[in-house]
């Protein structure tokens, strides 16, 4: 293992930065080059790149986004779009590539592992967590924070004007986002796409919390469950209480990646390239019952992370 290709690609997430500077760092120690490919998939396609060294990856572990660039390609779906990857690949004798991102850019590194002879390794990125195979993404923990620090302050004014907030947040089409906000926000309600909302379920769940002396309500919704401004009007007419949307959006992707995000950056990040020097192809690295473990790339990608339900049950307790 002599030439590292590093490429970060999907949805950015806080923390990509500090894998990147991990990547390089640590295969340096081993004697490694490292090769950032720009743009997501599309610099594998465009063979645009730029070498890495320990030095160039200075000064970036505290910055969100990513330094390579990242875009969601999709000539890369195209069987063309993978000869082209696996030709820049090989062109540039590439030995191993790591790939920083969510399941969507699993799928890609799948195909692609199909096409070259280059060793592959996933790490984990992405907000929406939604990854089998890591207990936690790097950026997860980030986005979390942001989407509380934002929702405690949206709690101010409702509690101020007696209002019922709906704040939405990320996801894409799974709810971990939601649950974990939801429950550290201490939401009244928690709508995810794993469960099938009864509007009338959570009007009366409101209505007796106003009964209680509880005239203001955050739900926190995550992206996944369809049209919330729908939802706030329908909750509105029935509860007769003025009731705001508020969609977070974007920031969650931003900022600067917390503690958390940096340290599994920086753990996802040395156990992949031990990976690539032990010669180990296709897989992911992750976070396991507290270790840093390992998965067949395939089997993450063909293989639904299961959302944990209790912490809905949970919050529903704790939010009396
Ligand atoms: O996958 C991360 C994510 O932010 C999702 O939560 C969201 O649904 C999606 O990306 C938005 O993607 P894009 O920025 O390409 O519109």
């Amino acid at each position: 293992m002599k030439r590292i290709g590093v490429v970060t690609s999907g949805g950015d997430a806080p923390g990509m930065n500090a894998a990147i500077r991990a990547v390089t760092r640590i295969a340096y120690s081993k004697d490694c080059r490292v090769f950032g490919f720009e743009r997501g998939w599309e610099g594998l396609i465009m063979n645009t790149f730029r070498q890495l060294t320990p030095r160039s990856v200075g000064g970036i572990i505290q910055l969100g986004g990513t330094i390579l660039h990242t875009s969601r390609c999709q000539e890369f779906e195209t069987k063309k779009g993978l000869k082209k990857a696996a030709e820049t690949i090989s062109s540039n004798n590439i030995d191993g590539l790591v790939v920083i991102g969510g399941n969507g850019s699993f799928k890609g590194a799948c195909e692609l592992g199909k096409n070259t002879e280059a060793l592959i390794v996933g790490v984990p990125a992405s907000i929406d967590n939604d990854v089998f195979g890591t207990d936690e993404t790097i950026g997860f923990d980030t986005a979390a924070n942001t989407a509380v620090a934002e929702i405690d302050k949206i709690r101010d004014t409702a509690i101020s004007h007696e209002r019922i907030f709906i704040i939405e947040v990320m996801g894409r089409t799974r709810g971990f986002l939601a649950s974990t906000v939801g429950l550290t926000v201490g939401a009244e309600v928690i709508l995810v796409p794993e469960v099938k909302y009864d509007t009338a379920k959570i009007v009366k769940r409101l209505e007796e919390n106003s009964a209680k002396g509880k005239k203001s309500g955050i739900i926190v919704a995550a992206e996944g469950i369809g049209d919330t401004r729908k939802l706030g009007a329908e909750i509105e007419k029935d509860t007769r209480t003025e009731v705001r949307l508020s969609v977070l959006g974007y920031a969650q992707r931003g900022g600067s990646p917390t503690a958390r995000s940096r340290l599994l950056a920086s753990l996802f990040a040395d156990k992949a390239v031990e990976l690539l020097s032990q010669e180990k192809d296709n897989n992911i690295v992750g976070l396991q019952n507290g270790k840093i473990g390992t998965l067949d790339l395939k089997k993450s990608c063909e293989t639904e992370k299961p959302i944990d339900l209790s912490l809905l049950d949970l919050a529903n307790v704790l939010s009396t």
